[in-house]
């Protein structure tokens, strides 16, 4: 049974419930962190397994997470994000857009407004921070709130259910999750109980 919770719907909402799914920080969004540039948006498409992300809450206890990203035009895609509960075994899903944050830029920066259910496109909410594309990708987000706080989010996609044992798509992720994420807020995504679905 496919149950939609608009509302609750906060594991995959990016930002939109940020003091659930992200981490408060007191301090003002970190400015060091990078960006892919000359971004491959057609390399990019296709389904995604979310194998880590940040979580507060776990009354949202999502698993077996994947995000669906197709075409739409040159800068934006379309997003359908899935999950299952191993706790009460319902789906739910989300649909949305995802839209270049900056189309104008001469080089194209993975800077993307996300947004779901209609939503307006009005947050940059979605940084690639790396991908190889064939193997893993490391979203960040970070919502300034007021002066002296900020709350991040972060998602670690991965085109397959388990990670790959490619060395160098490994070494490449754990170099950055160490450098730019912490690691102390991660909550690691079930997707290998034999009950998840294939969206
Ligand atoms: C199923 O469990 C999730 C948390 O794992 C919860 O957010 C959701 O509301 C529950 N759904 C139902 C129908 O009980
Ligand atoms: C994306 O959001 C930012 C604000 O974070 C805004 O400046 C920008 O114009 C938005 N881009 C699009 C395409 O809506």
């Amino acid at each position: 049974m496919m149950v939609k919770f608009p509302l609750l719907f906060t594991v995959l909402v990016l930002l939109s419930t940020v003091t659930v799914n992200a981490v408060l920080y007191d301090r003002p969004c970190r400015t060091d962190v990078p960006v892919v540039q000359n971004f491959a948006l057609t390399r990019y498409l296709g389904k995604w397994y979310e194998l880590q992300r940040f979580e507060k809450d776990f009354q949202t206890n999502y698993d077996c997470v994947q995000a669906e990203y197709g075409l739409l035009d040159p800068t934006t895609v379309s997003v359908r994000n899935s999950a299952y509960s191993l706790v009460n075994e319902t789906s739910i899903e989300a649909i949305g857009t995802a839209k270049f944050s900056f189309p104008e830029q001469d080089i194209v920066q993975a800077k993307l407004n996300v947004s779901f259910f209609g939503a307006p496109n009005d947050r940059s909410n979605y940084w690639v921070i790396d991908t190889d594309y064939e193997h893993f990708s490391i979203v960040w987000a970070c919502e300034q709130l007021g002066e002296d706080r900020s709350s991040e989010g972060y998602w670690f996609l991965s085109r397959t259910r388990r990670f790959t044992d490619d060395v160098e798509a490994n070494t490449r992720a754990f170099h950055a999750i160490r450098q730019y994420i912490d690691r102390t807020e991660i909550r690691f995504t079930n997707q290998l109980d034999e009950r998840c679905p294939d969206f």
